[in-house]
């Protein structure tokens, strides 16, 4: 297939017999993607966060089942709100399926399927760097607005920005992640282009009229960012996409992630990464519960009692359809 139909250059750095299996790009381009910034007095920047944000624990006392564990799952719509939320999610789900040629075979017909239903490595990266390039705007613009509201109205914000604003960082190390792995062509870069313009715009209005319904669509999108990370590991699994067998994760994502040695394959990021979409879909669905105005930020709580179950920052007490508020606060 012609790499300007995807819009995409993919490539495997480090194939062992020294050539990519299916690139177009020249290694050296791909070496200066990320060219390190470096000054005659400064060797290396440091981050202000402790990362990462969701699976931290996990990498001190590594337990893939607590990974593997990660459910599909899906939230009832309950009221107007919700169904705005949900349908707007269900528009853009198959707008994007439509534009990075994802269709997953239906599960009764998988010996039969069109060659149409088989996603590829090349597939699934298309797919991801689209996805996570919108992904890192909605946290970006609630912590931004609420940032904004704060010194407009002069009040306390209950400590929701970090929150929003380390979502919006973790997807772009999602994005910064798989740019490693494939470089985006022309199209896929206008592609990208024409949907943050209207994405950015488009939720940072829907956020000025009602946060809670942007929090429930957010919670909604990374219903399906679970989706599409499990289907991709299970197609991984069976055996499907043998160029990431065995291939080692970029670097980047090893030190963003902490991830341990022997644990540093294709399948080991897509766990990490699904548990990421696994904790924006709880936060998310749960700040939906809250009063936007009023309400402390759980993820950010100390508790009056340590020991009572609440929500966390971390991935051991996932609550998929996020916390109610009489729960969590
Ligand atoms: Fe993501
Ligand atoms: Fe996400």
């Amino acid at each position: 297939m012609c790499p300007i139909a995807t819009g995409l250059n993919v490539v495997l750095p480090f194939h062992p017999s020294g050539s990519r299996v299916f690139s177009t790009t020249p290694l050296v381009q791909l070496k200066e993607f990320f060219p390190r910034t470096e000054t005659r007095k400064i060797v290396n920047t440091e981050t202000s966060w402790r990362h990462p944000v969701y699976t931290s624990l996990f990498t001190q006392r590594f337990s893939e089942k607590q990974m593997r564990d990660i459910q599909v799952a899906h939230r009832e719509a309950r009221d107007w709100s919700d169904w705005v939320a949900l349908g707007t999610v269900r528009f853009l789900r198959r707008s994007t399926d439509f534009a990075t040629k994802y269709r997953h075979p239906p599960e009764k017909n998988v010996q039969n399927r069109a060659d149409d239903f088989v996603m590829t490595e090349r597939k699934w990266l298309v797919r991801f760097i689209f996805l996570e390039s919108v992904a890192g705007v909605p946290g970006m613009v609630g912590g931004m607005l609420r940032h904004l509201r704060s010194l407009r109205r002069m009040k306390r914000d209950n400590r929701w920005i970090e929150t929003l604003l380390e979502e919006a960082f973790n997807e772009r190390m999602h994005l910064l992640t798989f740019l490693q792995l494939a470089e985006p062509g022309w199209f896929m870069r206008l592609m990208v282009l024409g949907a943050q313009g209207v994405f950015f715009n488009a939720f940072f209005i829907s956020y000025l009229l009602s946060p809670r319904t942007c929090h429930r669509f957010v919670g909604y999108l990374e219903e399906e960012a679970v989706l599409t990370y499990s289907r991709a590991i299970e197609d991984l699994e069976a055996g499907k996409l043998p160029k990431w067998q065995d291939h080692d994760a970029p670097n980047v994502a090893i030190q963003y992630w902490n991830m341990p040695e022997g644990h540093r394959k294709m399948k080991d990021l897509l766990l990490y990464i699904r548990a990421d979409e696994a904790k924006h879909r709880e936060v998310n669905h749960t700040l939906g519960n809250l009063n936007q105005k009023m309400d402390p930020n759980p993820y950010a709580a100390i508790y009056k009692d340590p020991v009572d179950v609440h929500p966390t920052k971390g991935i051991d007490n996932l609550k998929p359809h996020g916390w109610e508020r009489k729960d969590a606060i």
